[in-house]
């Protein structure tokens, strides 16, 4: 079956001592759940958050990972330098890297693909632009994502992904899909994987909706069949908020 999870993907937000304050308020605060909390603050506090977190249930992800090895890609990240300080989860797709860094499906099939090899999971990210869902393009888009980065895959791979749906109209706009949109786009998900593996892969993959979920709509996004829980931007930043939509789920 597949797990329920709540990841706060906190972007470029909070300095070290920040980050520890709002770990320490986090782990005093954090309730009894059988689905896996994680937080992913930026690369430098990596680290001091592993060490902040020590005993804690909660898993330390990374935002972002580079393809490559090891070499002469300034300012990157390997998968090696992951794993040697305890890393095993990263972020890939998010739309700001799509967005604000070039990212195109071209680099995130490499980089899936690097993590995998490397025994790192894929928290895959993706959704459609405000555009794409006005002129009914959404599902097309959402497919092809999905296609160009993961459909050549081992069936083997899966067990290492969690699929993050998030529609980029609805990230930081406080306009949250509604409960039916998230359910209907999910459940074409969960399709779209079974037609291009098996059933038995989609019903196992977890898939996370992320885009201003609070905790005034938590319950009911989660409550929906085929969203197994959340990529949290904003709440995630605010513990009170974070711990009640870790209770909603
Ligand atoms: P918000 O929850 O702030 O809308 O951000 C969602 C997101 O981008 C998580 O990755």
């Amino acid at each position: 079956m597949r797990n329920k999870i709540v990841a706060g993907n906190w972007k470029m937000n909070n300095n070290q001592a920040e980050t520890s304050a709002l770990l320490s308020e986090l782990s005093a605060k954090l309730p009894d759940t059988e689905a896996e909390v994680m937080v992913a603050p930026t690369y430098i506090n990596l680290v001091s958050a592993i060490g902040d977190l020590e005993g804690s249930t909660i898993q330390v992800i990374a935002q972002n990972m580079h393809f490559a090895e090891s070499g002469a890609y300034t300012g990157e990240i390997s998968a090696d330098m992951l794993l040697n300080v305890g890393i095993d989860t990263a972020i890939i797709g998010h739309s700001e890297r799509r967005a604000y860094f070039g990212e195109t499906d071209e680099i995130l099939k490499k980089k899936v693909v690097a993590a995998l090899q490397n025994n790192i999971r894929v928290m895959f990210c993706f959704g459609e632009e405000l555009e794409d869902r006005k002129s009914g393009n959404h599902f097309n888009v959402v497919k092809s994502q999905l296609k160009n980065a993961l459909f050549e895959l081992d069936k083997s791979a899966w067990k290492n992904m969690i699929l993050a749906y998030e529609p980029v109209w609805a990230i930081g706009t406080g306009e949250t899909a509604s409960p039916e949109q998230a359910q209907e786009m999910h459940a074409f998900i969960r399709e779209t994987i079974a037609e291009a593996f098996d059933v038995n892969i989609a019903n196992n993959v977890s898939i996370l909706y992320g885009g201003s979920v609070k905790p005034g709509n938590a319950v009911e996004i989660f409550s929906k069949p085929d969203v197994d829980g959340g990529l949290i931007g904003g709440a995630a930043l605010v513990a009170d908020d974070f711990v009640a939509i870790i209770k909603a789920i």
